[in-house]
C-alpha cells in the first residue's frame, strides 16, 4: 500500500488513549496494619486481617495496570521477634491466603515465586509455599514474589557462602566473584531489580529489604497504613516514578517508565 492509499489516522479519543508502559518490576513494603488498628481501637490481628484484603486489591490493580512483576514483603527475619501470639496470627493469615486465593492466583495466570529462608519454617508453611509455586510454574501473567521470612543481609549472607563454597572447591577463582555472580546466586536471580519500592505507614527506610537489588530503585513513602492502600494509592505512587529521573550514575536522564 502507498502512503496516499493508507487508511487516515484514527483520531484519538483520550478515554481509549494507550496506557503509559508501567513500570516493570514494583516491590512493597507493607507496613502500618498494627497502627491502623490501634487508630481504630481495634486489635492487631484486625490490621493484619484487614492487610491481606489491601493485597487482593494490589495484585489485582497490579495487573491490570500491566506490571510484570510485583514483590511484597510479608514476614521479615527481624519479625520473629514479635510477641508469639502475633506471629501465630500473621502464619495464620499467610496460611489461609495460600489456601483461599491460590486457585484463584493461578486461574489469573499468576506466577508465585518465594524468596527467604525456607528452612526451620514449619513444615505445613513450607509444603504451602513450595505448593504455590509448583503451581503455578507455568504461568507467565504477573509474577507475585512473596518475601517470607526473608532479610536481604542473609540473602546476601546465603548467595557468599556458596560462592565461597564454589571457590573452595576450585569451581571458581577468586576473580569470579564479582556483582553479576553474587546476583545469580540470590534466591531468585533471574527477577529484575525492582524499579520502584513503596513503603506504606510513613516510615522511611527499608528495614533490611532488597538491599542489593534496590541499588538504583526509586523509593516512594506513602503516609497511609497497609490496610487502606488499594489501585488508587498504586496509581499515585506510581505517578510519582515516572516523575523521577533515573541517571544509573550518568548524566542521561531517564524518566521513569
Ligand atoms: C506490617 O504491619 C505487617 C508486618 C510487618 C508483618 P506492622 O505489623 O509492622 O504494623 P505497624 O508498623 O506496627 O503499624
Ligand atoms: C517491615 O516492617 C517488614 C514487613 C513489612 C514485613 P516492620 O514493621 O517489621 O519494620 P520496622 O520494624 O518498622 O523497621
Ligand atoms: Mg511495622
Amino acid at each position: 500500500m502507498s502512503e496516499a492509499e493508507a487508511p487516515a489516522a484514527v483520531p484519538s479519543d483520550p478515554s481509549v488513549a494507550p496506557r503509559p508502559i508501567a513500570p516493570r518490576h514494583v516491590a512493597i513494603i507493607m507496613d502500618g496494619n498494627g497502627r491502623w488498628a490501634a487508630s481504630r481501637g481495634l486489635p492487631r490481628a484486625e490490621g493484619h486481617r484487614r492487610g491481606v484484603e489491601a493485597l487482593r486489591r494490589t495484585v489485582r490493580a497490579a495487573g491490570e495496570l500491566g506490571i510484570g512483576f510485583i514483590t511484597i514483603f510479608s514476614f521479615s527475619s527481624e519479625n520473629w521477634s514479635r510477641p508469639v501470639s502475633e506471629i501465630r496470627d500473621l502464619m495464620g493469615l499467610l496460611k489461609r491466603f495460600i489456601r483461599h486465593d491460590l486457585a484463584d492466583l493461578h486461574k489469573s495466570n499468576v506466577r508465585v515465586r518465594i524468596i527467604g529462608d525456607r528452612e526451620g519454617l514449619d513444615r505445613d508453611i513450607k509444603s504451602l509455599l513450595d505448593e504455590a509455586e509448583e503451581l503455578t510454574i507455568g504461568n507467565d501473567g504477573l509474577t507475585l514474589v512473596v518475601a517470607f521470612n526473608y532479610g536481604a543481609r542473609q540473602e546476601i549472607a546465603r548467595a557468599a557462602k556458596h560462592l565461597a563454597a564454589e571457590v573452595a572447591a576450585g569451581r571458581l577463582t577468586l576473580d569470579a566473584v564479582t556483582p553479576e555472580a553474587i546476583s545469580a546466586r540470590l534466591d531468585a536471580p533471574d527477577l529484575p531489580d525492582p524499579d520502584l519500592v513503596i513503603r506504606t505507614s510513613g516510615e522511611q527506610r527499608l528495614s533490611n529489604f532488597l538491599l542489593w537489588q534496590s541499588a538504583y530503585s526509586e523509593l516512594v513513602f506513602l503516609p497511609i497504613f497497609w490496610p487502606d492502600f488499594d489501585r488508587a494509592a498504586l496509581e499515585e505512587a506510581i505517578a510519582e516514578y515516572r516523575r523521577r529521573e533515573r541517571r544509573f550514575g550518568g548524566l542521561i536522564a531517564r524518566t521513569g517508565s
